[in-house]
């Protein structure tokens, strides 16, 4: 292990150096329509208030984003389809997008969309989607999502295909360690994003939610620290197989190991997306329990990064896209 992640390393640096690219995360509404089994925001989980920033608290966030210096945002939320939802977003993008001149990048990162919706946030502004595919294997995909209309695996792949042949810098990736995963599964996910040619992927490890339905299998999965290596690896040897694609830290990561962010970067990752959200929101975003940086400012965010890539040997790019080479070239 390493070596490999020696080797992981060193790919990088010889891509892309060591600059790490920081994306202000916008947590913008925890109201979604999807009841996805592994997730705290699911809309069968009734103990989460439900919120949704005004439109003045996501332009302050940007402009703080824009102020410190992080060249990105990414506007994240749970998955909604309606008219009010899909115009509200394309309207955001375009105030966002006047600030200082176009200066911030735009990810998105608001699930299943119509080809149509897509294509207004595109024209809006925003040049990048993540949307994790959460397995590759559909029988897996079906163990962690209800099977029913709202989740459909193949869907899910056709948004991917759309994302990419629309023009958006595309993003998957998985969860690590869910219950019912083998090596078989990973391996697999990690020739899913070659063959799907991805120019972004975040993957971290899966965290059991109590208020969710597979919090019942929480002791048939591998350790804290062991979905933390697995993590790891799995990084490593993406990063190996794709040496100029942008590579999230994920959160997940520090919450099962109090280095794991760094130790993300230090295995072949690339990009850190440091929390915005308005602090009195945040519980509310509980995906996972535990979140990282739950109460801590973003300005103190900001200088806790600084140092803790610094004894890593990295360095932040400020005031830059930080766009994946992997498309760029390709471009
Ligand atoms: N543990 C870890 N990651 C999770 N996600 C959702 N629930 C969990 C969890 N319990 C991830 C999913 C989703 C992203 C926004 O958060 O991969 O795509
Ligand atoms: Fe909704 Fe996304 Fe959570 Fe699924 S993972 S319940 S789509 S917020
Ligand atoms: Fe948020 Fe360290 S990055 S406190």
């Amino acid at each position: 292990m390493k070596r490999l992640l020696q080797r992981a390393l060193e790919v990088k640096l010889d891509h892309l150096d060591n600059y790490v690219h920081l994306r202000g995360l916008i947590e913008y509404g925890n109201v979604c329509e999807k009841n996805c089994l592994y997730c705290g925001l699911r809309s069968g989980n009734d103990r989460v208030a439900r919120y949704c920033l005004s439109d003045e608290e996501v332009l302050s966030c940007a402009r703080l984003a824009h102020e410190l210096g992080y060249g990105s945002v990414a506007l994240q939320s749970g998955e909604r389809s309606d008219p009010a939802f899909i115009d509200k977003i394309e309207q955001l993008v375009r105030e966002i997008k006047k600030i200082d001149g176009g200066s911030l990048g735009i990810t998105l990162s608001l699930g299943e969309q119509s080809e149509e919706t897509y294509r207004r946030w595109f024209e809006a502004g925003a040049h990048r989607y993540l949307l994790r595919i959460e397995s590759s294997t559909e029988e897996l995909y079906y163990q962690i999502h209800p099977k029913n209309g709202r989740h459909d695996f193949h869907r899910r792949l056709e948004c991917l295909e759309t994302l990419k042949r629309l023009g958006y810098q595309t993003g998957t990736g998985v969860m690590v360690g869910l219950p019912g995963q083998t090596l078989d599964h990973l391996t697999d996910d990690l020739l899913f994003f070659k063959r799907m040619d991805v120019a972004m992927v975040g993957l971290g490890p899966y965290i059991p939610h109590p208020d969710t339905p597979l919090w019942r299998l929480r002791d048939r999965i591998p350790s804290a620290s062991e979905r933390m290596d697995l993590t790891l690896k799995m990084i490593a040897i993406l990063r190996i197989m794709m040496p100029e694609i942008n590579m999230v830290a994920a959160t997940a990561n520090q919450t099962v190991d109090p280095q794991g962010r760094e130790k993300a970067i230090a295995a072949g990752a690339n990009v850190i997306m440091p929390n915005l959200t308005p602090g009195e929101y945040r519980e509310s975003y509980f995906i996972y329990p535990d979140k990282a940086c739950v109460k801590d400012r973003p300005d103190q965010c900001k200088n806790c990064l600084d140092i803790r890539l610094a004894a890593i040997g990295h360095k932040i790019l400020y005031n830059a896209w930080g766009d994946s080479l992997a498309f760029t070239k390709k471009k």
